[in-house]
């Protein structure tokens, strides 16, 4: 590492003579290089209004404030509205609405940063397209749906929760006012259940179509259905010929589907929907000049803070946003990134890191939209959330590691099943999106840290998360509206292995029958917002009389970022902090010890001396608060589905809270092997217990936990040891003989 704090020295005396630096390819500003393996992109798709001229760059649509910006509210006002003015997809707007108006269905593609997102349900609120009801906007990720509704709530001028609002697992700010409402795909298939027809909806918008989520598949093949029973022309073959009489009766409100993407791949779509109107809006794509690496970089983020420092010190202004595939990876490279920085020479700019990714707290994704000071350089860190759903102002650099973080669904070897995240290439798409990036508001440049081979490698798209993930949560929440994944009508069917394991999971938890119907239990446990695992151990500790216990350890589990910071460096300070936390049962228990210990604090602490007693026991506070939050929401439908959310077992009971996680959690359990390796009692993975468990170094003969992870080998996290007994009364021993 040092070596490159000399290097850079070296660099500002060599005056810019020495061009040899460790980064992967040539200068950009190298003009003796005659092959700087470079590609000149320009993305445009075909304009609606056909005439389209690009900015002038005088005009600041970007929302990065000048110097001399604006403070006073109604500028600050003012200036949001310009910008609104400014983006590409404005000028079509009447074309748009016109498009909307006449059809039922439309496909809308546009680049990122065209407008997509925020505009189309301020045109069709403002051309009264909606009626009185609401507009929804579907979202793949929890963070675009939040960060994008206060972006439209601040472009209308209003209170978030108010006109404008939005609704994700755990968390709504929505009122009997909101008109605009950006959801999460899972809330709205959620919503299904108890209103089939979505009929407080007039116009549902599929954003983020193209990443073919499961829950956007779920959703376009309800709305298809949908639609038909509400626009009178339905053939009255469909799932909802079973609806009530009731519900048709009510929705009598016609529904405007319109889906939206930001790739080419309109095609598919337009046919599910029986030849559906597309539509392009042209974007204002800048070129940008795209360079791989020489040879291929196995330490992408190294070869990244490389990089960063590269065009930090040679290139003009301009942000810089590095494509990382998670938390993990950011968090390392934040932390050399700001090392590095320290030691920059003063003629240096200053360089602000900023971070996005789906668990971040709200608060700091604010950080990313706000102006970059002078003499900065903003660098980014962001997962594939800033590929195409949030579009970061100012950017001019794109790093791309080649890398993304992808759920998959382990079934076929590991006999139970698993969704597991993996670190995975991207594909052409990705890398094409991650490029844009940089042309935005002027030419740009993107630094691929793999080669042009690479890159030819790799897969055109990605797969549909309905053929790669696991499928028992939506199989159960489709169980309750009377749907099935064998029956519905879907653009990809979903993996038959997938199903069968989703199948014998609601079998084993008791949500389904052996004819594959649902049980009173089962519809109990999809009340939910949990994984169908979770859930379950929620609905047995009604009858164990400790709700209080279980719910504290769901949420904790719910929660988007891990209570335990794990460290392999730090991992006996670690465990030495934790000592007093410990529950000698395993993992579960000592969660709720954290969790109660943490609650005594906040009764004496402020909010400074709550941090610093986390940092004191490496424990991520985010996810204590967030799990409270979480506590809050399950208290609720607690009460609505009649269970005792205070129903405390207390001391003595311990075994009544693993008893009623082990309900849950039954198809994930092992058996201790002579050699020390565990057995799963329902596959045939051997895992080892994961070295952060506090009961990694016991040897205990049967274990339960909440997931496996797969490095180098399968390990099981969150481990709690169980008698063998009770697994028996739960039927997974019957089952491993089936
Ligand atoms: O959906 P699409 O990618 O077409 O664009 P969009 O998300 O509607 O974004 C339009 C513009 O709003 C972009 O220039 C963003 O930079 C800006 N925006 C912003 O400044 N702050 C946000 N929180 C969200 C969007
Ligand atoms: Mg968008």
């Amino acid at each position: 590492m040092r070596l490159y704090r000399n290097h850079l020295q070296q660099k500002q005396e060599e005056k810019k003579k020495q061009k040899r630096y460790s980064a992967p390819w040539v200068d950009i500003d190298s003009e003796d290089d005659g092959r700087p393996r470079k590609t000149s992109v320009k993305i445009n798709g075909t304009a609606i209004n056909g005439h389209h001229k690009a900015t002038s760059p005088s005009h600041n649509e970007s929302g990065r404030a000048t110097s001399d910006a604006p403070t006073a509210t109604s500028s600050k006002h003012a200036a949001i509205q310009e910008q609104r003015l400014n983006l590409p997809i404005t000028k079509g707007k009447d074309a748009l609405i016109r498009e909307f108006r006449e059809n039922d269905v439309t496909v809308l593609l546009g680049e990122t940063g065209s407008g997509k997102t925020t505009q189309v349900p301020q045109y069709l609120l403002e051309s009264n397209l909606a009626g009185n009801d609401t507009i929804a906007v579907t979202q793949p990720r929890k963070v675009a749906a939040t960060s994008l509704a206060a972006r439209v709530a601040a472009e209308q001028g209003v209170k978030i929760g108010t006109l404008v609002g939005y609704s994700v697992r755990f968390d709504e700010r929505c009122g009997s006012d909101t008109r605009i409402k950006y959801m999460t795909d899972g809330m709205i298939v959620r919503e299904l259940m108890s209103d089939p027809l979505l009929s407080k909806y007039s116009v549902v918008i599929v954003d983020e179509a193209h990443e073919r989520s499961l829950r956007t598949d779920l959703l376009i093949s309800n709305l298809k259905v949908i639609q038909r029973q509400r626009n009178g022309n339905g053939t009255g073959e469909n799932n909802y010929s079973k609806a009530k009489g009731k519900e048709k009766e009510k929705a009598t409100n016609p529904l405007k589907i319109i889906i939206m993407s930001a790739t080419l791949d309109a095609e598919k779509f337009a046919k599910f929907f029986s030849g559906a109107k597309v539509i392009y809006v042209q974007g204002r794509q800048h070129p940008v000049t795209i360079y791989h690496s020489l040879q291929s970089q196995t330490d992408y983020v190294d070869s990244a803070m490389r990089t960063f420092f590269q065009i930090h010190t040679d290139q003009p202004p301009g942000d810089v946003l590095i494509f990382l595939p998670g938390q993990e990876d950011i968090e390392g490279l934040e932390k050399s990134v700001e090392l590095f920085a320290k030691q920059l020479p003063q003629a240096c700019m200053e360089v602000l890191i900023c971070t996005m990714y789906a668990s971040q707290a709200p608060g700091q994704n604010a950080k990313v939209f706000n102006a970059t000071p002078p003499n900065t350089r903003k660098c980014i860190l962001a997962t594939n959330i800033a590929e195409t759903s949030i579009t970061i102002p100012g950017v001019k650099y794109v790093i791309d590691t080649g890398k993304c973080k992808e759920k998959r669904y382990l079934a076929r070897n590991t006999g139970g099943g698993f969704d597991t995240l993996m670190t995975r290439d991207i594909t052409k798409s990705s890398a094409m999106q991650r490029a844009g990036r940089a042309g935005r508001e002027g030419a740009g440049f993107c630094f691929r840290l793999y080669t042009e081979d690479a890159f030819k490698a790799m897969k055109p798209s990605a797969e549909p998360e309905i053929l790669r993930c696991g499928l028992a949560s939506s199989l159960l929440q489709l169980k309750c509206i009377d749907q099935d994944l064998e029956s519905l009508d879907l653009m990809d069917e979903p993996d038959r292995d997938s199903l069968i394991s989703a199948l014998k999971t609601l079998f084993l938890l008791g949500a389904i029958n052996q004819k594959k119907e649902l049980t009173p239990l089962g519809r109990e446990m999809a009340a939910f917002p949990l994984e169908p695992v979770y859930s379950r151990a929620v609905v047995a500790s009604k009858e164990l009389g400790c709700t209080s216990e279980v719910l504290i350890i769901v949420s904790v589990l719910s929660a988007s970022s891990k209570l335990f910071t794990d460290s392999s460096e730090h991992r006996d300070a670690i465990s030495e902090s934790r000592r007093k936390f410990r529950h000698s049962s395993g993992d579960h228990l000592t969660i709720l010890n954290v969790y109660k210990a943490y609650q005594d604090i906040t009764k004496s602490e402020s909010k400074s001396g709550r941090k610093a007693w986390c940092k004191k026991h490496f424990l991520n506070e985010r996810a204590l608060l967030e799990a409270g939050e979480i506590r809050e929401q399950l208290v609720g439908t607690c009460q609505r589905a009649g269970i005792d959310p205070k129903a405390e077992g207390g001391e003595g009971k311990e075994e009544e809270v693993i008893k009623s996680l082990a309900h849950g959690l039954v198809a994930n359990t092992a058996f201790l092997q002579p050699d020390g390796s565990y057995k799963q009692v329902m596959g045939q993975s051997v895992v080892k217990i994961h070295p952060s468990s506090t009961l990694s170094e016991r040897k205990t003969p049967t274990i339960m936990y909440d997931e496996l992870v797969y490095t180098n080998q399968i390990y099981a996290r969150g481990v709690t040891s169980i008698n063998k007994g009770f697994l028996a009364g739960l039927g997974a021993l019957s089952q491993r003989q089936a």
